[in-house]
């Protein structure tokens, strides 16, 4: 089975997690849009459906999807996403489509969240996909300065690069020519992201709350303790993973 005839497995399955009238996240990414798919094509009745970014939005929209915003629905159901990494205990790396801020506010707003990925997301210790940092444009190369800062307190020399080549082009959006960000990635949010190659990240919790501390940081794609379950594709069917 290829990566993305597991992604579409994986995405298949989390569509049956889905009941009519629920109020449902809507992740971002390639895996995300196979489930958006497959959810579209049972034609729910009452479904509602909050996108985590403008790429799925307009997917759902596409689709014939009903839209809703968070100011709209507060609290969601069940939130379905990709992942760029899966660690012990659901420990997750997200962001890899630019993404993460809008993601962690859909998915702490949600009563249930799955995750969906290909079996080669699944590892031992996070850190290999290089973490996703937003980060507010003012000042952001100040604020480079200081997540180097907390990389290096956690073992971690290399100091985050700004994302100017779209890992993900469907979900991305570059800052337009002229602009003084020109050729950097900008999130829907217009901030721009910092990707930290860690390596190995030893204590996750404690890299996401120092994290958080530095000012001009918005989020990191460190989803931890948030995933209820993972459905992960792989040549013999899809698994399931509990934290
Ligand atoms: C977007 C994300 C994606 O879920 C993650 O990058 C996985 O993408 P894909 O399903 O295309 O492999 O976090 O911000």
């Amino acid at each position: 089975m290829s990566a993305d005839d597991q992604k579409r497995a994986a995405g298949e399955a989390a569509a049956a997690h889905v009941e009519p009238g629920m109020v449902v996240g809507l992740g971002t990414g390639s895996t995300a849009a196979w489930f958006v798919k497959a959810l579209a094509a049972r034609k729910l009745d009452g479904l509602r459906c909050v996108p985590t970014s403008e790429a799925t939005a307009d997917l759902a929209r596409e689709l014939g999807l009903t839209l809703s915003t968070l100011e709209d629905t507060p609290r969601l159901d069940l939130t379905v996403d990709g992942t760029d990494e899966v660690g012990p205990g659901l420990a997750l790396i997200k962001g890899g489509g630019a993404a993460l801020l809008r993601e962690k506010l859909v998915w702490e707003a949600s009563n249930r969240c799955l995750v969906i990925a290909d079996a080669a997301k699944v590892v031992k210790t996070l850190g290999k996909f290089a973490l996703p940092i937003e980060v507010v444009a003012f000042g952001h190369k100040t604020t480079a300065n200081r997540i180097a800062d907390v990389l290096a307190d956690h073992d971690i020399a290399m100091p985050a690069r700004l994302r100017t080549a779209p890992p993900q082009a469907a979900s991305l959006r570059e800052a337009s020519v002229g602009d003084k960000l020109a050729g950097v990635v900008r999130t829907d949010g217009g901030n721009v992201i910092y990707d930290a190659a860690c390596g190995a990240i030893h204590d996750p919790a404690r890299l996401a709350s120092d994290l958080k501390l530095i000012t001009g940081v918005v989020e990191h794609g460190l989803f931890l303790d948030l995933a209820d379950l993972a459905i992960i594709g792989g040549d013999g069917g899809v698994e399931i993973l509990t934290p």
